[in-house]
């Protein structure tokens, strides 16, 4: 029994000794190991876990910092998503309220890095464990729209590199923007986070943003990659274009963007083209994007974006976010059973290693959670009165310099509009409003009209009911009719009336013609009257446009001496307004994008937002799921401008157009 038992013994030991040394062996770590080693050493389960990310758990906070309303709206979403692994949602977040994660092995020293929103400022929950005395505000810079006005690369670079800088130290990884779809048509809910209708244009101001963000050693992800032109169905619209509209429009922003800029990282976009998702093509995100333009980075889609992940992986989308335990299991299984080549996974999980290895979170960068917002402020403040622009200036209405006391005319003028909603919404510690900065320029606002204004703000809020979620638009309280003695009045008692029309738009939902991209009767009689009550006197109308897109203006723009359009401006927006309205600063912004006369004059006014392919569609979509439609680009590369010249449409203001304090003589070019 004995010599069996010793026999036995001798034979184990080997093994024992093999399966110890196995143990002990230290798995290759991700610093001193290259990718390969890792990669090599990973199961195909951790691979998979590795291309999908953590899952969402918590949306952002909502559009209100009422913690009951957050809590109730992130449960119904929550109720609404993919379950998350609840293995997953047990690891605290790093950066609460940023809108997704990756995976981490600590066992390869993987750390996990994190993705926050979005093109106009870092997005993430401004307070944390319900502790108020320390606050994660982050700078709303002005809207994408104004940046590109500014047609100022060097400038959109600087705020580039203080936007980086305060990714860098809210611990954020990857910001996701900036954002360039194309200015197809007016009415596009997101057109705020966008730049322009010229893809020369987006894709430049896109390079220098990136390179600026990504000078601090954080990444970017350009978004949304490709004709993502709406927001009607965007999940399950077939947009149809030619190879050549493709390719001279809606691609040649992010070829320019990745050739001068190298993003780490881009966002392949919720819809498909011409038949085939756009996070599932491989022709887009492999033969287009990495062979002929040769884009370096890693591919993610778009927050629960496409049907299939297996074809997402072969198409060369390496990472799907904000990632299911679904998602996961069908990339495991799919190996396992040969329907998916695991080189495939192992070339989109290098791909994630090697952002990992670029970012913050590898280098153990310890950020401060405390960037210098006063300065960012200071900046945001000067990009916005940069890229605003002067439409009319009838006999120098503007600066105002002599006029000290002014009648503020229109609800954004007392609630001001900094950006817009959804996921390229910004808590910021504040929004300064027009009659602050105002005030803070040395004007006076007339206080009887001012409370005319803030009482029927406040009744019309406290009538509404709050929205549930962060991305639930919030339109501008409507205008109200004023009364003729009213308008009387304040033309006697004031030296010049400032109007200020606003609008807002966002995530989730395009605009409307009537009363949105067309002023509503009120706003028109509005605009009338008190230019008739104050030209009556002798006396100035200046007219703000606080729009995140293209509205009409044909019909009304006659009444006012002078237009401002001030997009929206970030959270300074106040202050720059009153920096262009008073002289402190010469208006020279230009436009990035026409203003047509009539909404039917624009190219794509036929074709917008296309046609559900079932019946009663528009009683069917929700936020998350669009119902099947598709919609076709008849109008070719014939887009803006390109469409107004050639077919000799005129426009209201048209593509390149703005005004300046000072008057410029043109003379005979010549070259030296
Ligand atoms: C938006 C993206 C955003 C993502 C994460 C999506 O709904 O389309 O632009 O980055 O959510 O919040």
């Amino acid at each position: 029994m004995k010599k069996y038992f010793l026999a036995l013994l001798l034979f184990c030991l080997p093994f024992a000794m093999i399966a110890q040394t196995i143990k002990n062996t230290p798995q290759p770590q991700l610093s001193k190991t290259t990718v390969k080693q890792v990669i090599a050493a990973m199961t195909i389960e951790q691979k998979a876990k590795l291309v999908t990310g953590m899952g969402m758990i918590m949306p952002g906070p909502t559009a209100n910092n009422d913690k009951k309303a957050n809590d109730s709206a992130a449960a119904t979403l929550r109720s609404m998503l993919p379950p998350t692994d609840p293995e997953d949602a047990k690891i605290t977040e790093k950066v609460p309220g940023a809108a997704g994660r990756t995976h981490g092995f600590s066992q390869f020293n993987i750390p996990i890095v994190t993705v926050a929103d979005g093109p106009a400022g870092v997005r993430i929950s401004p307070t944390r464990n319900n502790d108020a005395s320390k606050t994660y505000y982050a700078t709303a810079w002005p809207v994408g729209t104004l940046l590109a006005s500014t047609w100022d690369t060097l400038l959109v670079k600087k705020v580039g590199i203080a936007f980086g800088n305060e990714i860098k130290e809210y611990g954020v990884d990857i910001i996701l923007g900036p954002a360039l779809n194309i200015h197809r048509n007016p009415l596009g809910g997101r057109n705020f986070e966008y730049y322009s209708e010229d893809p020369v244009v987006s894709g430049n101001i896109t390079a220098a943003l990136v390179n600026g963000i990504q000078s601090n050693g954080v990444g970017t992800s350009i978004k949304h990659f490709a004709a993502n032109n709406q927001e009607t169905n965007r999940n399950s619209v077939n947009v149809i274009a030619s190879e050549r509209a493709l390719r001279e429009i809606y691609l040649k922003g992010f070829e320019i963007a990745v050739k001068k800029s190298q993003p780490w990282t881009v966002m392949s976009s919720y819809n498909y083209i011409n038949g085939a998702y756009a996070s599932e093509s491989h022709d887009l995100l492999t033969n287009i994007l990495r062979k002929e333009w040769g884009f370096k980075g890693l591919v993610m889609t778009d927050w629960f974006g496409g049907k299939d992940a297996v074809a997402q992986m072969k198409s060369g989308n390496d990472l799907l976010m904000p990632g299911t335990p679904v998602q996961t299991k069908t990339i495991v299984d799919a190996v396992k059973n040969k329907t998916l080549d695991e080189k495939i996974l192992d070339e989109n999980a290098t791909r994630v290693l090697q952002l990992v290895l670029a970012s913050p979170a590898f280098q153990k960068y310890k950020n401060t959670n405390s960037p210098d917002l006063a300065a960012h402020a200071k900046l945001s403040r000067m990009a916005a009165s940069e890229g605003m622009i002067l439409l009319k200036n009838n006999k120098q209405a503007l600066p105002l310099t002599s006029a000290k006391k002014l009648a503020v005319f229109g609800n954004t003028s007392y609630d001001i509009i900094a950006g817009g909603t959804g996921s390229g919404d910004v808590n910021k510690a504040y929004t300064v409003s027009l009659l602050q900065g105002l005030s803070s320029a040395g004007y006076t606002v007339e206080k009887d009209l001012q409370n005319i204004y803030e009482q029927y703000i406040a009744d019309a809020k406290s009538k509404r009911t709050k929205p549930k979620f962060f991305f639930e638009l919030v339109p501008p309280v409507p205008e109200q009719a004023l009364a003729a003695m009213v308008l009387q009045k304040e033309a006697i008692i004031t030296d010049a009336a400032i109007i200020t029309i606003g609008r807002n738009a966002g995530e989730g939902a395009d605009r409307e013609v009537e009363n949105d991209f067309t002023l509503s009767s009120v706003e028109k009689d509005l605009i009338k009257t008190v230019s008739d009550a104050f030209h009556a006197a002798g006396k100035k109308v200046i007219v703000v446009l606080n729009i995140g897109g293209v509205i009409e203006v044909n019909s009304w723009r006659d009444y006012p001496d002078a237009i401002l359009l001030a997009w929206q401006p970030g959270m300074e927006a106040g202050n720059a307004i009153a920096d262009v309205l008073s002289g402190k600063v010469n208006p020279s912004g230009k436009l990035a994008t026409s203003f047509a006369v009539n909404y039917d004059d624009i190219p794509s006014a036929k074709n917008f937002p296309g046609k559900d392919l079932v019946p009663d569609g528009a009683k069917k979509r929700s936020f998350f799921g669009g119902v099947p439609s598709e919609v076709t680009y008849e109008e070719g590369i014939y887009v803006g401008y390109r469409y107004f010249n050639t077919f000799k449409i005129k426009t209201a203001y048209e593509f390149g157009y703005g005004l300046s304090y000072t008057n410029f003589k043109y003379g005979e070019l010549k070259f030296i």
